[in-house]
């Protein structure tokens, strides 16, 4: 490796950013700081409760024989507490979503009672209390009966996208009134590449040339693009809203050489690994109807087509860019593709190999209990590169930032240093980025509490708020505090 770290790991960054004020931020960005995200599956619990659907997470951890989401954080039952605690916090915004399966238990057709009650319920209960909800519709708990281990099941069949805009419609119908802030898919990359490709996630799909993972993606992004249409047409002139889309990435630095021609392939390839997760789903929806030139070139006839008529569905599809990002990595060229996964699983070529990407750590670099290069750096070119190359209208919202760490014990879960150096470091980072011109306009810290890290399990700990799972006593960290203070100031103190 020959490129050094640009920013070193604690100490904290430099003083620059040591006093940020309100009045330095342009005005939507006073809002950045007061945010936090959670996901149904990961928190709710009550799997078989209150007229719920399975879901693929439901059978998939199941098989895999360890945690499941069955109880979680039992959040179904203990949501007014969480939102109290979410208030006391002082926290104005909170991202949720909406499990598919408990408002449509077979995915299509009839509404499940009990599930839109809890919805409304949630909802109503975070207004009361000054918090403002933004739902994501898919965080990847797909109705098990959208999907029965077929060939063309789940999203690699064309009649999801149906399925999906009629689920998005109830959702628009049933809390539009209150919901203002909508996203349509999380992290698309994963629940294709994990989901259809390694199978890492449910539904556990290997796909050895990556062919259904491009296809599982086609139809997400067709069905995104109809939700949006749909809301736009039916639901925004009343309700008023904005809707976007929640795409993942980490930062992609080329891996320097003496050689300029090497140098040169590796920024290449550090400029495609960005296209095959970022570009793969903004260029469509930023940059004209249809996928990056290099995915066209690479990938041949597994990459569908879109007739003019979807690309035209699919441009501009989106009010705001929604990005979840934790880590960086330098990148190598490497025609076999060889990827490493952020939890060590070597995975050979198909989607990988397409790529041709290989990515590299600094081993001066400190990790997160997930493994995850801590590099703040990254997050402000990233930020940067989004905000030249797509140009959002609605601006960038960091919809997901945040890190597991390993708290053996519940004394050393609150004290929480590396979590407050984590988040510090990476909030001063997006400063960094917002005075350098990105439009950023909100920050939603990754995780209020902690959950079913999916096919990790309870094993991760991402919260702010420790959860013991035994008692389900809910227990704030000290990064819940420093977050507390942010958000109350709305100036940075490091
Ligand atoms: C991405 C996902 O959206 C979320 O569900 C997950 O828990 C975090 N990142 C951490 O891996």
């Amino acid at each position: 490796v020959h490129n050094p770290p640009r920013v070193s790991w604690l100490p904290a960054p430099s003083c620059a950013y040591a006093s940020l004020s309100t009045a330095a931020l342009r005005p939507p960005v006073a809002h950045a700081h007061r945010l936090h995200a959670t996901a149904s599956y990961q928190i709710e619990g009550a799997w078989n409760e209150g007229g719920r659907g399975l879901s693929i997470w439901d059978t998939f951890s199941k098989k895999l024989g360890g945690d499941t989401g069955e109880i979680a954080c039992d959040h179904y039952y203990r949501y007014r507490d969480d939102v109290k605690l979410m208030a006391s916090l002082g926290l104005k915004n909170y991202r949720l979503s909406v499990s598919w399966s408990r408002l449509q238990p077979d995915g299509r057709g009839a509404l499940n009672p009990e599930g839109v009650a809890f919805y409304n319920d949630l909802i109503n209960c975070l207004v009361e209390h000054g918090v403002e909800p933004m739902v994501t519709l898919y965080h990847w708990d797909l109705p098990a009966a959208l999907h029965e281990d077929g060939e063309r099941d789940g999203w690699l069949n064309e009649d999801i996208v149906q399925a999906y805009t009629d689920y998005a419609r109830v959702c628009f119908e049933l809390f539009g009134d209150r919901v203002k802030s909508w996203l349509t898919f999380n992290e698309p990359w994963c629940s294709c590449v994990l989901g259809y490709g390694t199978g890492e996630h449910a539904p556990g799909l290997k796909c050895e040339d990556g062919s259904k993972v491009y296809r599982a993606a086609h139809n997400t992004l067709l069905a995104h693009a109809h939700a949006v249409d749909l809301y736009r047409r039916h639901f925004q002139p009343q309700q008023g809203g904005a809707i976007g889309i929640t795409l993942n990435s980490g930062w992609s630095e080329p891996l320097g050489d003496a050689d300029p021609h090497v140098a040169r392939s590796h920024a290449a390839a550090a400029h495609r690994s960005l296209m095959w997760s970022l570009g793969w789903f903004a260029d469509p929806i930023w940059r004209g109807g249809d996928y990056p030139r290099e995915m066209r070139e690479r990938c041949g006839d597994k990459l569908p087509e879109f007739t003019e008529a979807e690309k035209k569905l699919i441009s501009g599809s989106s009010d705001f860019l929604g990005l979840n990002h934790y880590a960086s990595e330098f990148i190598q060229h490497n025609e076999a593709g060889d990827f490493v996964s952020g939890w060590g699983t070597v995975t050979k070529g198909g989607f990988f190999g397409d790529m041709a990407a290989t990515s590299v750590s600094h081993p001066s670099w400190s990790r997160t209990d997930m493994g995850w290069n801590v590099v703040p750096w990254g997050f402000t070119e990233l930020l940067l590169w989004c905000h030249r190359r797509y140009q959002p209208s609605g601006g960038i919202y960091v919809t997901e930032n945040g890190c597991a760490v390993p708290e053996p014990t519940k004394e050393l879960a609150v004290e929480d240093h590396f979590r407050v150096a984590y988040f510090t470091s990476y909030v001063a980072a997006m400063h960094e980025a917002i005075e350098k011109g990105a439009d950023v306009r909100g920050y939603y810290a990754w995780s209020f509490l902690d959950n079913f890290e999916w096919q990790l399990g309870f094993s991760k700990r991402f919260g702010m708020v420790h959860v013991d799972y035994a008692t389900q006593q809910r227990t704030p960290k000290a990064s819940a505090k420093w977050f507390a203070s942010l958000v109350a100031a709305n100036e940075l103190h490091i």
